[in-house]
């Protein structure tokens, strides 16, 4: 999407199109799990009057062996106008499109390639907290490399003129060319306007909430990561008007403390849930209109 086509978003989530697209259908497809993306996208298809149905690998044909390619088509012939789509690997989302020839197809995530409804709730978040989005610095701390919401996160702010660094251990911030890079937190703490802390994937390491908790070095890898949780101590580093984001899930005491998760500079990240409905619906009456 272009700088304009996301403006065009912000701008219909911000005016009154309720109900605009009824009997149009919904296809929820979510081969991972999900509470926020999943959630928002049935209150945000319920919000412009569309029918929603969700598809559950684990209880579908998919277990009679049958595929993707029909599982498309059968969404399409049941009639489905948008398939959302989340899927543990990269692309599936953008094959599924090409199945389909009625039907939008929406990323909700695909592996750890990218995620854009995300990066539009943040963007919009980021505006509605802050006044603007051009000209700030957005700091995204972490796990980058695994991290989905990052890669779609980071190339939306380019586009609408706001700076990025990414922070974190030097083998999970240099995967991607492009934005500023650190592997100093501390130091990079009282420049930024937002600091985005991702979700450590623990996922990718097979290493349980426990071990991470207890800090265990488990990997070399996590034992790196654990030196960029937000603290306290490191929160009132930054500048005052400063805010935190994260996209959920929190795990609490590994990325972010819950003295930080709980703290009034925390609050967007409760208003980048309620704000994921308002985009998603704008996305989704744009899309069908
Ligand atoms: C993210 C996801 O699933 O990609 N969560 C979300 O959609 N709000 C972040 C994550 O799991 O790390």
């Amino acid at each position: 999407m272009s700088a304009t086509e996301i403006l065009q978003i912000f701008a219909l989530a911000d005016t009154n199109y309720e109900m605009s697209s009824p009997g149009k259908i919904i296809a929820n497809v979510f081969y991972e799990p999900s509470t926020r993306t999943r959630l928002s996208f049935e209150l945000a298809a319920k919000r412009i009057g569309a029918d929603v149905i969700t598809f559950e690998p684990e209880t579908s044909s998919e277990k009679k062996g049958e595929g993707t390619q029909d599982t498309a088509l059968t969404l399409q012939a049941l009639g489905a106008n948008v398939i959302v789509v989340r899927h543990p690997q990269w692309s599936i989302p953008k094959i599924i499109s090409g199945f389909v020839n009625r039907c939008n197809v929406i990323n909700a995530g695909d592996g750890s390639n990218e995620h854009p409804t995300q990066a539009l709730l943040d963007l919009y978040t980021m505006k509605q907290q802050l006044g603007r989005i051009a000209g700030l610095h957005v700091g995204i701390v972490g796990d980058v490399h695994h991290s989905r919401v990052a890669h779609s996160l980071y190339p939306a702010l380019a586009k609408m003129g706001a700076k990025t660094t990414l922070i974190g251990p030097k083998h999970l911030v240099s995967s991607r060319p492009g934005p500023y890079v650190s592997y100093d937190l501390d130091a990079k703490l009282p420049e930024l306007d937002v600091c985005y802390v991702l979700r450590a994937q623990k996922e990718r390491y097979h290493v349980s909430d426990e071990a991470l908790r207890a800090g265990m070095r488990v990997t070399e890898n996590f034992n790196h990561l654990s030196r960029y949780k937000l603290t306290n101590e490191r929160a009132e580093k930054l500048p005052p008007h400063a805010i935190v984001m994260h996209p959920g899930p929190m795990n609490r005491g590994v990325e972010i403390d819950s003295s930080v998760a709980d703290s009034p500079r925390a609050w967007p990240i409760q208003a980048q849930v309620t704000n994921g409905i308002k985009v998603r619906s704008a996305l989704l009456h744009w899309l069908l209109t």
